[in-house]
């Protein structure tokens, strides 16, 4: 199925929630379960930038799709993190620029050459370098999709529920995309797939390691996808991933939940 990049650059906005009575909020809350979640969401959403400058010193960036897929992506990502911004400012939980600043400044050198180790290594690599990229954007939109979705069973609060799938809508289109260019540009090409196998076995974590403590990150992986519900969900993302040209076996979801103790 073939992925209409200019229909999807014309079409992109940022989510809007105006007409949304997200009011409610301040009489009926989340509870504090949920918003440490969505926090740790919220945080993802606005660390895009970030993502988009370490694509952008790669050769993904002189593919003229894959150029203007991330400019509109990081811009739906961007209006997700202010979306759950404000969900969070209703419940008195400001997060600030200063907030989101203070967090980069603190993930230190690692963060400041990642560029450059990404540049150096990426330019190596070359072209098969957009496979593995694609491949690994699949994954996480996968993942944000799955963790959106869970977050609306397990917290059927009306008004939250508008937004989640209004996110997951534009979510969706992300999966669309990573996938497409991935499934084209793994298949007939083994050296591109021994790669992002290699990449996918050794490196992938959940969306957020890295940004956020890891008992953050166990705490949301644990209240998305514990117990039988949320293991269906992480197989499925796995299912996809194997389905895709040399991708047969991988399971590294599954993995990444069972390093986290998190109970299927
Ligand atoms: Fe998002
Ligand atoms: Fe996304």
């Amino acid at each position: 199925m073939a992925f209409d990049i200019d229909r999807f650059a014309r079409d992109s906005e940022g989510v809007t929630w105006d007409d949304l009575d997200l009011d409610v909020f301040r009489d009926d809350p989340l509870p504090p379960r949920t918003l440490r979640t969505l926090r740790y969401m919220c945080d993802v959403e606005y660390h895009t930038v970030c993502y988009l400058r370490d694509m952008l010193v790669t050769p993904s960036r002189a593919d003229p799709e894959v150029g203007t897929f991330m400019t509109m992506w990081n811009r739906e990502e961007f209006w997700h993190g202010e979306a759950l911004a404000h969900v969070l400012e209703l419940h008195g939980i400001t997060v600030t620029y200063d907030d989101l600043k203070a967090r980069r400044v603190k993930l230190g050198w690692r963060d400041r050459i990642a560029p450059v180790r990404q540049s150096v290594l990426s330019n190596i690599v070359g072209k098969d370098f957009v496979a593995v990229h694609m491949l690994w954007g699949a994954v996480n939109e996968w993942s944000a999709s799955a963790a959106y979705k869970r977050l609306g069973v397990l917290e059927p609060h009306p008004a939250l529920g508008g937004l989640l799938r209004r996110i997951v809508a534009q979510e969706a289109r992300h999966v669309a995309f990573y996938t497409t260019q991935a499934r084209a540009r793994l298949a007939d090409n083994p050296k591109a797939q021994r790669l992002a196998r290699l990449a996918l076995r050794t490196a992938w974590q959940p969306v957020g390691s890295g940004i956020s403590s890891e008992s953050e990150v166990t705490h949301v992986m644990n209240h998305l996808f514990s117990g039988r519900e949320g293991r269906k969900e992480i197989d499925a993302i796995d299912r996809h991933i194997a389905r895709l040209p040399g991708m047969s076996g991988l399971r590294v979801v599954a993995d990444a939940m069972d390093a986290r103790g998190v109970a299927a």
